[in-house]
């Protein structure tokens, strides 16, 4: 069996994973510290104690009031920079990472420095890391279409810092075609299209339809769903559309690691892979995912191999890059 030696080892992109959803407890207290916030938690511990949740809405319920301590744009490099370099740790070589900028600009803070903080943290953790990454614009689905499509009307000077577009939080009548105008417009303008199809969400599977044909995604994440489908996972097999899996995080929203339907989209040969979601709020980054699905399902050394190079294969970097990974 695979050691986790061995997966910290294995040269991996992490393909989902949100930004603010790496936000460590002690970064926490001390940005709220630098920024002067008073929070109602004084230590490492309490600041733990309050990531408590157990599906999907209780998980944002916490997720989104942690980020009042982001203000600046060097909290967003620092926020960045921590993440990249405990991904290079566990052998990421590659990163393509979610940011949330409604969650920022609703509270007052510009986009641009969102933007430009976290690019920052790129530039600088390819040049002393080695490590290579981009950043994935993502919608807040439980806010309207107009707000999206202002949002990214204002990322527009900035298309250069971005890869693509995304949609996340709650999927709760917040139904994939409800952005069919903003992600046909991000594609129009070269970008390429992800968007969350959560676990066992009411519509699931028609989300998922929905992204297929009527949305025209690069990628989905989550999505394990589609097993409910098979003429639709011959589909993602024959596009090539990759599906960005969190075992950990699954376990967390839905109490299912989903590891039977991971394993047999592997061996059905779709493109799915392994990632950490939100790592500082789950408690495992790309490296314990790997190991948490492989004793829950009994990998064999191939099968997280081939999870591996699907993360190369699913992403966005191009052919001449990719090949130095396969
Ligand atoms: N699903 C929806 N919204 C999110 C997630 C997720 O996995 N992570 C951060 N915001
Ligand atoms: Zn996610």
């Amino acid at each position: 069996a695979p050691t986790s030696a061995f997966i910290a080892g294995l040269p991996k992109a992490e393909l989902h994973l949100h930004l603010e959803g790496t936000l460590e407890p002690d970064l926490k207290l001390a940005l709220a510290q630098r920024n002067g916030i008073e929070l109602d938690q004084k230590t490492v511990a309490e600041v733990q104690a309050t990531y408590e949740f157990n599906d999907l809405a209780s998980f944002l319920a916490v997720y989104y009031p942690a980020m009042e301590v982001l203000r600046t744009e060097q909290d967003f490099y620092d926020l960045a920079t921590a993440y990249l370099r405990r991904a290079a740790d566990q052998g990421v070589r590659h990163a393509e990472m979610f940011f949330d900028p409604q969650a920022h600009t609703s509270r007052g803070v510009p986009f641009a420095d969102v933007v430009n903080g976290y690019h920052r943290a790129t530039v600088d953790a390819r040049a002393e890391l080695g490590i290579s990454s981009s950043l994935i614009l993502c919608f807040l689905r439980d806010m309207s279409a107009e707000s999206a499509a202002q949002t990214f009307e204002e990322a527009v000077p900035f298309l250069d810092l971005i890869v693509g577009v995304g949609l996340d939080s709650d999927e709760r009548d917040n139904p994939p075609r409800k952005f069919a105008d903003t992600f046909t417009r991000a594609r129009e303008l070269g970008l390429k299209l992800t968007m969350h199809c959560d676990i066992d969400q009411v519509g699931s599977i028609e989300h998922i339809r929905q992204v297929i044909e009527e949305i025209g995604v690069d990628r989905i994440d989550h999505g394990t769903n589609i097993v409910e489908d098979p003429s639709l996972v011959d589909v993602v097999r024959e596009r090539g559309i990759g599906l960005t899996s969190c075992p950990v995080s699954n376990s967390f929203v839905t109490s299912d690691m989903k590891a039977d339907e991971i394993v047999q989209l592997l061996h059905d040969g779709v493109k799915i892979m392994i990632n950490s979601d939100d790592p500082a709020y789950f408690g495992a980054y790309v490296a314990g995912n790997y190991d948490a699905l492989v004793e829950k399902a009994g990998l064999s050394l191939d099968d997280v191999v081939r999870l591996a190079k699907n993360s190369f294969e699913a992403s966005w970097l191009d052919d001449e890059a990719k090949a130095g990974y396969l």
